[in-house]
């Protein structure tokens, strides 16, 4: 059932379209991400969806209720959950009265934000700093707050704003889990992220934004056709025919390490065999092949974009 329903959904700020006609939806309990670069138009897709903008045409749903009716706007804001592109805090006050605050702004009830809280700060590993100001915090700290603020009320709709640009890589890792055990909850996610890897990694599907959506797919499918997979050949013993022997298949890439072989291929389930018999021809004796993990690690996304720009041509 879709949870997020966009139709034609356009912004423009003046002379300039921010964003041009989006349609697509997101079911419940869905991750699904926006992808794209600086200027995309992520975040202004969001705050339109979050009700902290007017459109300029187009429409959108979340659940039953309708972002251009105004009515509906009070509805709507606490039903979801915005981790925004600036943390925006009160820096004077402690982590604890942060969240106090913005429990009472959502107008929910006393226990539930303090069993929220606690959940939540001991989840993000700040229950112990939870009477410390804010303004002391590192930026991590200061997204982790900001991370708990957006879920004190349940809602059950979260939109994250490339919430882990500036953080290092355990405080990434430790929001990426927490999106998916929102997920786990049957909650639904909207991510917006200018990276690949972590789209690949959080999201079940991933729309392509450069203002227009260039394309809306399962993030397998996009994997399946973007990511790198590499054959790995192990052998008895390895020497210079064998390695001519794979090169005249022209694979993309081969890395070599001790008796392996790591090969880069077009098309695995096609090229593989004539490499296995090649290597065979050349005398090689091969214990195991197996194709390895797939990943989009090192592929950009301007790489994503060309290709998909190119197919559409086609
Ligand atoms: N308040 C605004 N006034 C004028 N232009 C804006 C405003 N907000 C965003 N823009 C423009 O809209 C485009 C999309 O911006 P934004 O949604 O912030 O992209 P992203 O979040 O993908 O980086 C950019 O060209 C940006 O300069
Ligand atoms: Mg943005």
């Amino acid at each position: 059932m879709p949870m997020i329903e966009v139709s034609g959904l356009t912004k423009k700020f003046g002379q300039i379209t921010a964003v041009d006609s989006l349609t697509f939806s997101v079911d419940e309990g869905e991750v699904f991400g926006l992808l794209g670069p600086n200027g995309a138009g992520k975040t202004t897709t969001v705050r339109m969806l979050c009700c902290l903008i007017s459109r300029t045409s187009g429409t959108a749903k979340l659940g039953d209720l309708d972002i251009s009716h105004r009515s509906e706007t009070m509805k709507i804001r606490k039903m979801i959950g915005i981790v925004h592109d600036n943390v925006g805090l009160y820096e004077t006050l402690t982590a604890y009265e942060n969240l106090e605050f913005y429990g009472q702004m959502y107008e929910a009830p006393r226990d539930l934000v303090k069993g929220n809280i606690k959940e939540y700060l001991e989840m993000l590993d700040l229950w112990d700093q939870r009477d410390r100001r804010v303004v002391s915090f590192s930026k991590g700290m200061k997204q982790k707050v900001a991370v708990a603020r957006a879920l004190i009320h349940d809602p059950q709709i979260l939109f994250f704003d490339e919430p882990t640009a500036n953080l290092d890589p355990e405080a990434s890792k430790v929001i990426r889990d927490l999106i998916l055990k929102l997920k786990g909850e049957g909650r639904t996610i909207f991510l917006n992220t200018h990276n690949l890897d972590e789209a690949q990694r959080t999201c079940d599907r991933i729309g392509i934004l450069k203002t227009k959506l260039i394309a809306v797919d399962t993030t397998k499918n996009l994997e399946n056709a973007f990511a790198r997979k590499v054959t790995a050949i192990v052998l008895a013993s390895l020497n210079d025919s064998i390695l001519n022997a794979v090169e005249s298949r022209n694979p993309k890439r081969v890395t070599v390490e001790g008796n392996t072989i790591r090969i880069e291929l077009e098309d695995p389930d096609r090229d593989t065999p004539s490499v296995v018999s090649a290597i065979s021809g050349a005398g090689g004796q091969i214990k195991s092949v197996k194709e390895e993990g797939v990943s989009l690690e090192g592929v950009s996304l301007e790489d994503v974009y060309l290709s998909i720009m190119r197919r559409g041509q086609n």
